[in-house]
């Protein structure tokens, strides 16, 4: 292939949807032809992701202004990288870690290293006149994917032709003040059907949620991702119920036709030291991990889930590999915290047994290629793979669904509204129509 080189970087802050800055990055190439990207950033992130660099200058947006890692695009990554030949997207990001070689990026901030992979990554797909979609799965090397074919029983397909929408339909714990401890319910059509149509019943559910709130009483305000936030709620099963109830309203059948996650995000209601270090707030009740797991077991009897993530603390390893063991034939034990996209904690996982798939937001790592070999370890190993935006500050960009899609990710997991989250849906659309799903 062709080796091609960079011609010019620049880079700005732009607002994010929780109206923080973030930043925006533009790649020129020495063809002349430009690639932009703008990264986002979460609110309940792992502590062991990626850094997102700020300012820390009280004066500018209460310490959080982006001007330092702009500046860091601007100055030290484009001055390293500068009309250098390079081949492909592997060796621009192998030239970027080896700039930050700290584990969480935080010389130069994960923000900024990602902002420059994801727009070379788009320059690139225009250099080479291809889809970015194609571009990505070019990219994703070698080993090779080799999807699950183990039957997870909660969980009727096994393979999708293209990702499904997994909706975030209520939120609570750090997305959403007074409401449930979990962090997300999520809504996902489970039939191999027309993307749109899957699309359509994921919102229709949602639209019927509204409903069902306002029967019982419950306000109808939306939260950082566009998913309800009813206040006041006293248990963390009553969502469930709900959108059990949603989903007949709209015309379809819970676990058959629309199924359930969760991300109870459970790092945020954990208190390390405690005899029973699991709080749930809202119902007062403090579990151990083994009275965590059974209530998780409880919950599954009665509803139609097939996934929970994050259901432990992020750093509980060892109940992580009780819970896989008891529950990962019946729906997918879903790492996020836990594995923040970084193949070392990945590798961590497979031994343990503690996962069966695992979610992906590049910015836990900082690079696209990081990203890519993640998931190929994911593949390989038999994990499903799920594409997340973030809930505290995501932007218009729509990077991830081509990222799910190039690399066959079970799910997509984005909220119902709100602009950042409809137009990642949007993009997936125009996808599904160019490929013919
Ligand atoms: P975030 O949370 O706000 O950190 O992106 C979303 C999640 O935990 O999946
Ligand atoms: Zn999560």
């Amino acid at each position: 292939m062709q080796k091609i080189s960079i011609k010019k970087i620049t880079a700005r802050e732009i607002l994010a949807s929780a109206s923080y800055p973030t930043i925006e990055t533009t790649v020129t190439l020495s063809s002349g032809v430009i690639g932009k990207a703008s990264v986002p950033y979460g609110v309940s992130a792992g502590s062991h992701e990626a850094s997102v660099i700020v300012d820390n200058k009280k004066s500018r947006y209460g310490g959080r202004g982006c001007q330092k890692v702009v500046s860091n695009v601007e100055t030290k990554i484009l001055s390293a990288v500068r009309g250098k030949k390079i081949k492909n997207q592997r060796e621009l990001d192998d030239l970027l870690t080896a700039l930050d070689p700290s584990p969480r990026k935080t010389k130069l901030g994960g923000n900024a290293i990602l902002s420059v992979s994801l727009a070379f990554a788009r320059a690139m797909a225009v250099e080479q006149k291809k889809p970015l979609y194609r571009y990505i799965k070019q990219s994703l090397q070698s080993p090779i994917i080799k999807n699950r074919k183990q039957k997870i029983k909660k969980l009727p397909v096994l393979e999708y032709s293209i990702p499904r929408p997994m909706m975030v339909v209520i939120e609570g714990g750090k997305h959403g003040e007074n409401s449930t401890d979990f962090q997300e319910y999520l809504v996902c059509p489970l039939k191999n059907i027309k993307y749109s149509d899957s699309v359509r019943i994921g919102i229709e559910v949602y639209h019927a949620l509204k409903k069902v709130l306002k029967k019982n009483k419950y306000n109808t305000n939306v939260g950082t991702e566009g998913a309800f936030v009813p206040s006041g709620i006293k248990s963390n099963e009553t969502p469930l119920k709900l959108i059990v109830e949603a989903i007949e309203l709209a015309g379809y059948k819970p676990g058959v036709d629309v199924g359930i996650a969760l991300d109870p995000a459970s790092s945020e209601f954990y208190f390390p030291g405690k005899k029973r270090p699991y709080f749930l707030a809202c119902e007062n009740k403090r579990f151990t991990a083994l009275q965590m797991i059974k209530y998780y077991e409880e919950l599954l009897v009665k509803y139609p889930i097939f996934s929970i993530e994050d259901g432990l603390d992020e750093d509980d390893w060892d109940s992580w590999t009780s819970w896989c063991k008891k529950f990962g034939q019946e729906i997918l034990i879903m790492g996020d915290d836990l594995t923040v996209t970084q193949k070392k904690f990945l590798e961590k996982a497979i031994e343990l047994k503690a996962i069966n798939s695992i979610l992906i937001k590049p910015n836990q790592v900082g690079t696209l290629t990081e990203t890519l070999n993640t998931i190929a370890l994911a593949k390989s190993s038999g994990f499903y793979t799920i594409v997340s935006h973030r809930g505290g500050g995501d932007t218009n960009d729509t990077f991830i669904m081509d990222l799910a899609y190039a690399v066959g990710s079970l799910f997509t997991k984005v909220g119902p509204s709100r602009g950042e989250r409809v137009e990642k849906y949007n993009r997936m659309l125009e996808i599904a129509e160019e490929v013919g799903r």
